[in-house]
């Protein structure tokens, strides 16, 4: 006789990532500080790893009231030296790294066109969105083989899954990151590491106010105006709860995913009924 389905359903724990080690880049602001925020509550230590020391160190004030759960380490993950010191010290410190999260990134400039193209803006945006996740990955991995487990995740974004919003430099990196991603998933299986990526659409963090030069509330407006999902204003926040059932056990079987986090907005083109639309519009107009 079979058992009853709820004696099989695992109760879940209300401290997903208890007992785990974090690194998180980029940790400081929007996705990374949120996760950073979400990790902690779930139990993970967590150490940020990013070149705002300012507001790093005030959030590890912030969470740090009750315990030693979050810490800071400036580190520019464009640099080799940087990025392997931020491991070292997790594994002097904890002796383990479970879940790198590499999630730093920049947008560049805003040059839609390729006439307009600045090779060193395709070049800074490649070194941080690109290199520098490599560089948290080659690190992690050599802390993780040796353990023979581990998690490493990436920020890509919806640009990996839909083209033209974004400029060529910034898609172009955030495809890479999803190449990167893949490609490890096959290499560091074979050790007991999962590898995914969480693609998030746009989001009101400042990495997106800033480029648009445009304040939060109304960033968010226009986003929720052209989502394909009503009724839920995409934040930080969701990115940093996949990122949480990414680095948990939940997913123990997950690997290689790129998870889009944009309530289906890459699953089409609206480009056409929009043409239709505006041409009823002015239609009646007459
Ligand atoms: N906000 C969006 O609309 C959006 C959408 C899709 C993907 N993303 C991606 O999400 C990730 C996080 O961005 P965000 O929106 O939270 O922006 P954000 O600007 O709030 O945070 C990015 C963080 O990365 C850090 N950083 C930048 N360069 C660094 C470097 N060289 N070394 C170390 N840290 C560095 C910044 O200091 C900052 O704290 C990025 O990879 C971004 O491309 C953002």
């Amino acid at each position: 006789m079979m058992s009853s389905s709820s004696s099989l359903v695992p109760v879940p724990s209300p401290k997903r990532l208890e007992g785990k080690l974090a690194i998180i880049t980029g940790g400081a602001s929007g996705i990374g500080e949120s996760t950073a925020r979400l990790f902690v509550f779930h139990g993970a230590k967590v150490i940020i790893a990013d070149v705002q020391d300012e507001l790093a160190l005030s959030l590890c004030k912030e969470l740090n009231s009750d315990g030693e759960s979050i810490s800071y380490i400036r580190c520019d993950v464009t640099i080799d030296s940087d990025v392997k010191n931020v491991v070292d010290v997790a594994l002097a410190k904890y002796g383990k790294l479970d879940i790198m999260y590499n999630n730093a990134g920049i947008s560049g400039k805003l040059d839609p066109s390729i006439l307009g193209a600045d090779a060193e803006n395709f070049k800074q945006v490649f070194d941080v969105n690109v290199y520098g996740a490599f560089l948290g990955a080659k690190h992690a991995a050599r802390a993780m083989i040796a353990a023979k487990k581990g998690v490493i995740l990436f920020t890509s974004s919806v640009a990996s899954a839909s083209c033209g919003e974004s400029t060529h430099a910034y898609t172009m990196s955030k495809h890479a990151v999803v190449g990167l991603m893949k490609s490890l998933c096959v290499e560091l299986g074979q050790h007991g590491i999962r590898v995914n990526c969480i693609s998030p659409c746009a989001m009101a963090t400042p990495l997106l106010t800033n480029l648009m030069g445009i304040e939060k509330n109304t960033v968010e407006e226009l986003i929720c105006a052209s989502a394909v999902l009503k009724g839920a204003v995409p934040r930080a926040e969701d990115v940093a709860e996949a990122a949480v059932y990414l680095a948990s056990e939940e997913s123990k079987f997950v690997n290689g995913l790129n998870l889009l986090v944009d309530g289906g907005y890459s699953t089409t083109n609206q480009s056409l009924s929009m043409v239709l639309r505006n041409l009823m519009s002015s239609n009646q107009a007459l």
